[in-house]
């Protein structure tokens, strides 16, 4: 049976555009899968920590030399590259705040890339190991920046799940929601069909 991993990093929690759009897509996707099962991770309500030079160093310790606190580091990681493992369906929600991915998702990232785990080195280059699974992305954003060089979002996000095994991404925007109520409307509405269609 599928199963769908929701992540949403908006700041507005349920409230925020991204997160009621990445919403009605797996209401959607419910609707086609009635037996998959849907985890929710809200970054936002509950974030990771920032990464330090201690949460780093408990992953690059050796198992066996690990302290407590370094193991409880490292099981956290485990817990939320486990929740990426089992599905096969990723849904993010992605804000642009500052023209940038929101710093909660960015610790998340921090906490999911991890040498021998979700990529390992080879003489061939980098090689992810998060494979097989479909991404869709929800992007909400005050002004319109989709296909010219100030959209700091969508190459990046790509590369990074890329550089994890995610390599087939699909993005569904919501431009111009800051310029005014209709362009906010017609925004909404465009990318719900979009979202509705990836469902049907
Ligand atoms: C703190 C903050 C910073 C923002 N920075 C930008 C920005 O740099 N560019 C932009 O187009 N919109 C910006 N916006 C507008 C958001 O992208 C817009 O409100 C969008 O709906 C955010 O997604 P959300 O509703 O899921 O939180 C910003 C909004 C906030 C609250």
């Amino acid at each position: 049976m599928s199963t769908l991993l929701q992540l949403t990093s908006s700041l507005f929690l349920n409230g925020g555009q991204s997160s009621q759009l990445s919403e009605a897509f797996v209401e959607g996707w419910q609707r086609k899968h009635p037996g998959g099962t849907i985890v929710k991770r809200d970054l936002a309500a509950d974030p990771a920590p920032h990464l330090d030079a201690e949460r780093f160093g408990s992953f690059l310790a050796r198992p066996e030399e690990r302290t407590p606190a370094q193991h409880e580091v490292v099981a956290f990681s485990d817990r939320l590259i486990e929740e990426l493992r089992t599905a096969e369906v990723i849904v993010l929600g992605l804000p642009m705040y500052n023209f940038g991915i929101p710093s909660v998702l960015k610790a998340y990232f921090d906490h999911i890339a991890r040498a021998g785990v979700t990529f390992r080195y080879t003489e061939n280059g980098p090689v992810g190991l998060l494979t097989g699974k479909k991404v869709y992305v929800f992007a909400a954003r005050g002004g319109h920046y989709a296909g010219t060089p100030l959209d700091s979002q969508t190459g990046y996000v790509r590369d990074f799940l890329g550089f994890l095994g995610m390599t087939e991404v699909e993005f569904v925007y919501a431009e111009g929601l800051a310029i005014g109520e209709a362009s906010k409307q017609a925004a909404l509405s465009r990318a719900r069909e979009q979202l509705a269609a990836l469902t049907d």
